[in-house]
């Protein structure tokens, strides 16, 4: 047996960022080396991710995931045991025939990830490397440009406005520890100008101010007003990027507004986000149109795509095919990443490469459900994504991801390298 057979797998629950009971594994190789994979959860999902499989019925309403643990106990565990946990393709591969669906339905995508993220911490123990450094091998490591949330909305919010996340690319910034300098000053400026109108009442799922406005516009503002409000200059500084998540709010090209109680066909949608980016300083704008309006989202880009970063999330799942598809078709001009989307690590590493050669912009993401797992800002600097996006500047789940980012940045010294605006079509190499 090698040093890096799998000695052990186990499965456990442990509870995320909303309370509610998420997978957690831990895997043991030959050689003592262990590693922790935790499956994150997503609230916004697309119809075509892993399937997050849960047990449903009254018990923790519904969102139980005894099944998805004895999947790991009774089917996973068995077929990996004595594998090499240096081989993830394999592995993974081994597992999605496994399961044998295409969406993973049967084992459940959250046992899929968790194993397959705990694998690859166990590789990257046993070869005494931080995970970044593991996955980078010999190439440069680049830090990620962040994406922060500054008001949540949508299904993060209690749909309390459309726009799911209005966030601050720190532009202007030339180092991480800057970057998220200049975002705290931002979004305490955003939380004097909510307590001083009377707005302040708490926070969304991913940390970002819930989102009392009586207008989208109002929100997109007061987010301007607080950019400003901290010294900094939308244009060069500090500019917007916005999730839409419009698969929440329409599908079959009808778009509800709920907070203006507005109807909009495609094209409406599709002119209003026009105007939106060409209004406020929007560096980004992820989901403009829903997953199903691909005639949407082209007229979009072809409007768009050379002034803005376009980022299919829910259209494009983290899938290396629909990557090509879309760059087939000019859709999209961007993709984030959430290993949960695909399943398992090897599937998001293949959907980054497949972005990376069409020239796409790459986004590690993190899912509104989330623990204090750090993993994805190891992979958004071991794979060079050039963005990262976690939520916002608050809770200790997003707050652990930017500051594991830190200590990276502090590691690499003066090898250090800040990836900037480089990867953001629009703005960097792709403007
Ligand atoms: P989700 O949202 O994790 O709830 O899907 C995040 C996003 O849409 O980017
Ligand atoms: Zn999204």
């Amino acid at each position: 047996m090698s040093d890096t057979a799998i000695t052990e797998l186990k499965g456990r629950r442990i509870w995320d960022s909303r309370g509610r009971p998420t997978v957690e594994v831990d895997i043991t190789l030959a050689d003592g080396s262990k590693g922790r994979g935790i499956a994150p959860a997503g609230a916004s999902r697309g119809s075509r991710e892993a399937l997050d499989l849960r047990d449903g019925g009254e018990r923790l309403a519904g969102f139980g995931v005894d099944k998805a643990l004895r999947a790991i106990e009774t089917e996973i565990a068995p077929a990996l045991l004595g594998l090499d946990a240096t081989d993830q393709a394999g592995i993974d591969a081994q597992m999605i025939a496994l399961d044998g669906t295409p969406l993973k339905a049967r084992l459940g995508g959250n046992a899929l990830v968790a194993v397959s993220l705990a694998v690859l911490h166990a590789a990257a123990a046993s070869a005494r490397q931080p995970l970044w450094q593991y996955l980078a091998g010999e190439a440069p490591s680049v830090l990620p440009m962040p994406e922060i949330q500054i008001f949540g909305g949508g299904a993060h919010a209690g749909r309390r406005i459309d726009i799911q996340d209005l966030m601050i690319m720190p532009i202007g910034a030339r180092s991480v520890a800057e970057a998220l300098e200049m975002t705290a000053e931002i979004y305490l400026s955003a939380g004097r100008i909510m307590a001083s109108r009377g707005l302040v009442s708490g926070v969304a799922d991913e940390g970002g101010y819930w989102p009392s406005f009586a207008t989208n516009e109002e929100a997109l503002d007061t987010l301007v007003q607080a950019i400003e409000g901290a010294g900094y200059d939308p244009a060069t500084e500090a500019a917007i990027s916005l999730d839409i998540a419009a698969s929440e709010f329409g599908s079959g090209g009808r778009y509800r507004l709920g907070l203006e109680q507005r109807e909009l066909d495609s094209d409406g949608l599709c002119d209003l986000m026009v105007e939106w980016c060409s209004r406020y300083p929007i560096a980004s704008i992820e989901d403009p149109l829903a997953e199903d309006d691909r005639d949407g989202l082209i007229r979009f880009t072809a409007a768009m795509g050379d002034k803005v970063q376009v980022i299919g999330d829910d259209y494009l799942v983290t899938n290396a095919a629909k990557v090509e598809q879309a760059a087939a078709d000019n859709a999209v001009n961007a993709v984030l990443l959430k290993v949960n989307q695909a399943g398992t690590v090897s599937e998001t590493r293949a959907a980054l490469d497949a972005a990376r050669q069409h020239g796409f912009g790459t986004i590690v993401s993190a899912r509104s459900g989330e623990t204090e797992d750090v993993t994805i800002a190891h992979l958004a600097v071991g794979w060079n994504a050039g963005q990262f996006k976690v939520g916002s500047f608050a809770r200790s789940e997003r707050m652990a991801k930017w500051n594991e980012l830190l200590r990276i940045e502090e590691a690499l010294g003066a090898k250090a390298q800040f990836a900037g605006t480089s990867g953001v079509r629009g703005l960097g190499q792709g403007a």
